[in-house]
């Protein structure tokens, strides 16, 4: 018999839903929530209101997409954390009903643990995953980490950040330049016309595998500062460069610490995830990397770098191997680490 797992996705501002059978994916739907778009930011509790009104469609197309039967579920996997409080009770409270009202076990996922095993979403028998162990560069908009990943349950953190996250130098630099948020996609896009040479930011120094992005962020304000004094069309006129050359210094600083990483432990595997993985320059120095070191390296497609319930179904499946359920009491956390 197959082993049919429903995972859901609610930590933040998408509510998601996805079906596996026996590891390989059958659907992944995704509410993306327009609300906080005009607020520069996600509102908490707009988030958990979208999330109440989105998370009955979204999986029930998810079983519909997936050709299944809600009776043919073998267990329910869902994000406990981290995340916002509010967010996350939505989609906890919902997997639990859901379980008891099927009958089927229950299993809590690690939003980060779903990021870092997403290159296990199989989306046929023939898609390449990662051997064990591998070192995964997990960068998203609240958390930026090395991992290295002994087993799907069995995962040690090498190096995190000690202030601000990757994502969160994106949009918070980005903001400061009256772009949009999320500004980590913008900054993406503009970037790719821009001279990464032209302005210098500043790099943290700070020992081990950890990392520190509030310098970056206090030094690209008072460039923009300094430079607003003397032409207030400044940020305008240099949008591309601004946006290349803090996107080459927010690389360096990640490639510093992973390079790091790699050659310390010998480990021959390397992959990236979250949401801040779906940037072309990061996407391309870690494949450029792995060339050069003739080593290994998993890139997930774009769609798997977001928040999406495909990982989280993905991260139960391999509790549920495991026989790790969860009990219906057990409450959301807004912080949890790996
Ligand atoms: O993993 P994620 O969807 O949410 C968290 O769980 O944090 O990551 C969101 C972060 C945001 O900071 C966003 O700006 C960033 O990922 N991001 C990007 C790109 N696409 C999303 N940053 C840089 N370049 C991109 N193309």
């Amino acid at each position: 018999m197959s082993t049919i797992i429903l995972g859901i996705e609610s930590s933040c501002d998408d509510t998601s839903a996805a079906v596996i059978r026996d590891g390989v994916l059958l659907s992944n739907v995704i509410a993306s929530q327009k609300v906080h778009e005009a607020y520069g930011g996600v509102v908490p509790e707009l988030a958990s209101r979208a999330h109440q009104q989105n998370i009955v469609p979204v999986v029930s197309e998810a079983i519909r997409q997936a050709g299944i039967n809600k009776e043919d579920i073998s267990a329910i996997a869902f994000t406990r954390g981290p995340g916002l409080p509010g967010s996350l009770h939505v989609g906890t409270s919902f997997a639990k009903g859901l379980a008891l009202a099927l009958n089927v076990p229950l299993v809590d996922v690690n939003h980060l643990h779903g990021h870092v095993l997403s290159h296990f979403i199989k989306e046929d028998d023939s898609t390449e995953v990662p051997e064990f162990p591998y070192l995964c560069l997990l960068i998203s908009g609240g958390n930026s980490q090395i991992v290295k990943v002994n087993a799907p349950n069995d995962m040690e953190i090498l190096g995190q950040t000690i202030d601000d996250a990757a994502g969160e130098a994106f949009d918070k630099c980005a903001k400061s330049m009256g772009l949009p948020y999320p500004g980590g996609p913008v900054i993406d896009r503009l970037a790719a016309e821009g001279d990464a040479t032209r302005f210098k930011f500043s790099k943290p120094h700070i020992p081990g595998l950890n990392y520190s992005f509030s310098g970056l962020k206090t030094s690209f304000l008072y460039t923009l500062r300094d430079e607003l004094k003397l032409n207030p069309n400044f940020i305008e006129e240099n949008k591309a460069d601004l946006a290349a050359s803090l996107q080459k210094t927010i690389i360096d600083i990640l490639m510093d610490k992973f390079s790091k990483a790699i050659k310390q432990s010998g480990i021959k595997t390397i992959a990236i995830g979250g949401g801040v993985s779906a940037n072309s320059g990061v996407r391309n120095a870690v494949q450029d990397y792995a060339d050069r070191h003739h080593i290994k390296a998993f890139i997930p497609k774009r769609l798997f770098t977001t928040d999406n319930a495909a990982m989280i179904a993905v991260a139960g499946y391999f509790k549920y191997l495991d026989g790790k359920y969860c009990d219906v009491t057990l409450p959301p956390f807004a912080r949890v680490t790996i």
